[in-house]
């Protein structure tokens, strides 16, 4: 039970992978089918009533003493990136389901919902959130027609598991839910460098996923001279050290390439197209915009010198978001409650509960990362750490009790 139950449920949930080396489970893989079957199996023993809705979330209801009730909503996803660890995300889910069980049947004046998004590292469509965005209403057609690297959009994505686009305003949030909580690890050093055990969010960063293709001329490495290439491939490295420079130069600013496709691919082709992802953060939305603008103008002058042509696609565009101050209070009183220093702190990483900010008051609880690491196999979490989480957890619900009879 309680901690240790935690670690070991997040465990058992990340040997459900598409990729038999390294964990990886996208929006709507049978991976993730298998998940939300174990998730739903203890959400239902913990006394949830559960249901799958249109975007692939999976979701638990804990009823109030008596209805209708206000509703207090919990959650965070259960994608992963490639070669992830076993906390990003899942722990915020398995500690909610945990929180409840605490309770043992005790019902409280308000309803809970643990949520289990499908989708918020964009893996797959390389646009985030497509879980949280249904809940809050903003999952437009655009975002819907998005495609994958087999050709598959993602209301047919939504098909092919069995569930239906057009039921997707069932899936928006509960008009009663007052408040969303999510627990999450910090996937950063801080905590760990002050050797505290928790953080309170206050704020998260804004972030931009664009797309970016270069189009040069596939030709034969053998026979086609330097002076003749138009090699995407090389233009797309000298644009990605542009990038770097430019993050280094910017304070506060974030900027990577994460992932990269050379086309045709091979030993003996000059590489005639490259798709780049680009992900932009900033605390601050007008400097992130700016600085993707510059990105793109970069990419724009170094193709050009070349004879290479590019394009763009804004794959996502999230504003910064401030969490809820009455909530951070709470929270904070919480942690003191649970006996732990408190420490307000940003996010930089993007979360659920910054598209959930667009319909309700939220706040995190991070959980401190041993050796500040995340979207990596060795990411871990202390039993004393999920402990003390619990605990703040418990405080928190009784707070809102207090406040709710
Ligand atoms: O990309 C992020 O910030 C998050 O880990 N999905
Ligand atoms: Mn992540
Ligand atoms: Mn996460």
């Amino acid at each position: 039970m309680g901690a240790h139950r935690v670690i070991k449920r997040c465990r058992t949930l990340a040997e459900l992978t598409e990729t038999p080396h390294g964990l990886l489970r996208t929006f709507l893989s049978p991976a993730m089918r298998e998940a939300q079957h174990l998730l739903a199996g203890w959400m239902e023993e913990t006394g949830l009533h559960v249901r799958l809705d249109a975007a692939g979330n999976l979701r638990g209801v804990y009823a109030a003493a008596r209805e209708p009730a206000p509703r207090l909503v919990l959650g965070s996803h259960i994608d992963t990136v490639p070669n992830a660890g076993a906390f990003d995300g899942v722990l915020g889910v398995v500690l909610a389901v945990e929180l409840l069980a605490a309770l043992g049947g005790r019902r409280l004046p308000f309803s809970i919902e643990i949520v289990a998004f499908s989708d918020e590292e964009g893996v797959r469509f390389g646009a985030p959130f497509i879980g949280s965005r249904a809940l809050a209403g903003v999952l437009d057609a655009a975002t819907l027609s998005l495609r994958d690297a087999a050709g598959i959009s993602i209301a047919e994505a939504i098909q092919a598991f069995g569930l239906q686009p057009e039921r997707l305003p069932d899936a928006l949030l509960d008009a009663d839910a007052f408040a969303y909580l999510e627990f999450h690890i910090e996937q950063g050093p801080v905590l760990d460098s002050l050797d505290l055990p928790l953080g309170v969010v206050t704020s998260i960063v804004g972030q931009s996923r664009i797309a970016v293709t270069f189009h040069g001329q596939a030709n034969h490495a053998g026979t086609t001279p330097m002076a003749l290439r138009r090699d995407a491939l090389a233009a797309a490295a000298r644009w990605i050290g542009a990038v770097e420079r430019y993050a280094r130069v910017t304070t506060g600013l974030v900027a990577t390439v994460g992932a990269i496709e050379a086309l045709p691919g091979a030993d003996n082709c000059v590489p005639g197209e490259v798709r780049a992802s680009l992900d932009v953060r900033h605390p601050e939305d007008e400097i992130r915009h700016s600085s993707a603008c510059a990105l793109m103008e970069a990419a724009r002058r170094i193709a050009n010198r070349r004879g290479i042509g590019v394009e763009y696609e804004n794959r996502s565009d999230q504003v910064a978001i401030a969490c809820d101050s009455a909530l951070v209070e709470a929270i904070s009183e919480a942690v003191a409650a649970a006996g732990c220093p408190v420490h307000r702190m940003p996010s930089g990483a993007g979360h659920d509960a910054m598209i959930l900010a667009q319909r309700l008051p939220v706040t995190m609880l991070f959980l401190r990362s041993p050796g500040g690491l995340s979207h990596h196999p060795d990411e871990a979490v202390r039993p004393e750490d999920v402990e003390a989480a619990l605990r703040v957890g418990d405080a928190f619900l009784a707070g809102l009790e207090a406040h709710h009879v």
